[in-house]
């Protein structure tokens, strides 16, 4: 029997997967988007389409039946995390030796789950990550274009210095700038002018009712109401949730057929089929697309692929850390969960950070200053393929953290000898003060211009694209969507222009 066939399959559905399903759609190419994970727009019982962070359920997390929050503890208590039952939900912690990484699950990716914060790269640091892309085009052309899809906007600086929501950003500012450093607003795509209606009361509440991790009900623009919204009223799009494709070969036709597992909600495969396409956009992520490739090169479906294929990956140098602030020094117990303030000490070259003041709603005072730092690490890992699990391994010991664990102690360590304050021992778990275990932005593993060409094509194959965060080599001093967008952008229109 003949395969069912799709001109354009892309896979997955977050940022580099939904630029490429518009951009098809506009070009007039019917395009399947295959998406593991569900879509989010039916309320559950309580009304609501995600639960909050303070209440996770069934829905917070992908096939666990407890949560794996990032904040293991309070006070050396185990209050965080709660039983659940297994469900597909919106966030994913896949957790490897050395590392863990966070992803999102669901029709919008990582853009369901995530701070929304759109900084963009210093340009001195982007021309040294990407040498080979033009950034008079990225920032003249596609950066902007990024932003304007996306839904990018800035913070009401009058609101921001006036309501309590934001009270624990401005005790970190103060504190940061009695230590002569710099700090710098981040744009988000969490509708600040909605929240300012939340805080009057005026609109229901979403960052301002402990919404984040576990997705937010209002106010949020993910990539579903964005991008996928745009790519299927083009009505030459179609998604298709629950799908997980697991294989690639070469069809002796010219494409590629997909094998595709399609799972119920209690993660039982109800059908394995295959699915045959001219053109096939890979967008599941630094985890997800490395392993669809290094698979296929493995286990011979597509032995041409390159070797660099798995190398080149890295966590953008993340390391979390927290402060203990003085009994004057509250942070307020009614906290945004969107970051709109970073401390900027980028341009110290010998000791380069960028550090996202987060938020730790938790509803009463604790007198805590949480930061992400994004720190400037030289390591890599990479991925090797195992066949007794037929998975991609990361490879990543912990001390490779080393480098980034020094340089956020070295700038906190500043912050807290000229505020006299301490770190917090009690939040992740260990008595750790920093936690180096786990990231938020997983890049690499297809690196641009080495396991494809300077477009995302991949090496070996013609009609095969890459167009997600395995792109970005490992660090881009920032947090990474508006550049996985804005690269995707760049990218699709060569690929447009110019397929292979
Ligand atoms: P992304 O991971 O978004 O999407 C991949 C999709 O493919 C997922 O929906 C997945 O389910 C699907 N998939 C995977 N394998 C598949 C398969 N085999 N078949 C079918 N589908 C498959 N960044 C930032 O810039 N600012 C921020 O504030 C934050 N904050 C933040 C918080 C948290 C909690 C997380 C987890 C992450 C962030 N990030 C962030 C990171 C950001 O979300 C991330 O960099 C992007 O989502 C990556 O976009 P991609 O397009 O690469 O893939």
């Amino acid at each position: 029997a003949a395969v069912p066939y799709a001109p354009a399959v892309v896979v997955g559905s977050g940022y580099g997967s939904a630029v490429a399903a518009l951009r098809l759609g506009q070009a007039g190419v019917r395009t399947v988007v295959l998406e593991m994970g569900r879509l989010w727009d039916t309320p559950g019982p309580d009304g609501k389409v995600f639960p909050s962070t303070s209440a996770p359920d069934h829905r917070s997390m992908w096939f666990r039946t407890r949560t794996e929050a990032p904040l293991a503890q309070f006070l050396w208590l185990d209050v965080v995390n709660r039983d659940i039952s297994p469900y597909p939900g919106v966030l994913d912690r896949v957790n490897f030796g050395g590392m863990s990484v966070y992803v999102g699950r669901g029709v919008g990716g990582g853009s369901l789950v995530n701070g929304g914060m759109a900084p963009t790269p210093r340009r001195s640091y982007f021309t040294e990550v990407f040498p080979g892309v033009d950034a008079d085009e990225m920032y003249g052309t596609y950066y902007p274009r990024a932003r304007a899809m996306l839904g990018v906007n800035d913070i009401d600086p009058a609101w921001f210095e006036s309501t309590e929501w934001y009270r624990f950003a401005r005790i970190s500012r103060r504190h940061a700038h009695n230590t002569g450093l710099k700090t710098v607003f981040v744009p988000n795509v969490y509708d600040f002018g909605h929240m300012k209606r939340e805080a009057a009361g005026t609109a229901p509440r979403s960052a301002l009712a402990g919404e984040v991790i576990y997705g937010n009900n209002h106010g949020k623009k993910s990539v579903d109401k964005t991008y996928l919204a745009a790519a299927v009223g083009t009505g030459n799009v179609t998604i298709e949730t629950m799908q997980r494709v697991v294989g690639v070969r070469p069809d002796p036709a010219g494409g590629y057929v997909l094998t595709v597992l399609t799972s119920d909600v209690t993660g039982k495969v109800t059908q394995v089929r295959e699915l045959g396409c001219r053109q096939l956009f890979l967008g599941a992520g630094s985890l997800g697309t490395t392993e669809i490739l290094l698979r296929a090169r493995e286990t011979g479906t597509l032995p041409a692929l390159s070797d660099r294929v798995g190398l080149g990956w890295g966590p953008n140098g993340n390391v979390m850390t927290a402060r203990a602030n003085h009994l004057w020094d509250t942070v307020g117990a009614h906290q945004a969960t969107m970051p709109a303030l970073g401390i900027d000490d980028w341009d110290n070259a010998a000791n380069p950070v960028f550090a996202e003041i987060a938020p730790l709603p938790m509803g009463l005072e604790h007198w805590i200053s949480m930061y992400l730092a994004i720190t400037r690490n030289p390591e890599r890992g990479h991925f090797t393929y195992d066949a007794a699990t037929d998975s991609a391994r990361l490879n990543w010991r912990r001390e490779q953290n080393t480098p980034a664990v020094n340089a956020a102690k070295n700038l906190f360590d500043r912050i807290n000898r000229r505020n006299f304050t301490i770190y917090r021992y009690d939040l992740f778990g260990g008595n750790r003060a920093f936690a180096d275990d786990f990231t938020y932005h997983p890049l690499g593993g297809c690196v641009l211009g080495e396991a494809t060409d300077a477009y995302g094509r991949a090496k070996g194959y013609q009609g095969l694209y890459v167009v997600d965060g395995s792109l970005v080599p490992g660090s881009l001093g920032v947090n990474p969507f508006l550049t996985i967008t804005a690269l995707a952008e760049r990218n699709m229109a060569r690929i447009l222009a110019d397929p292979r």
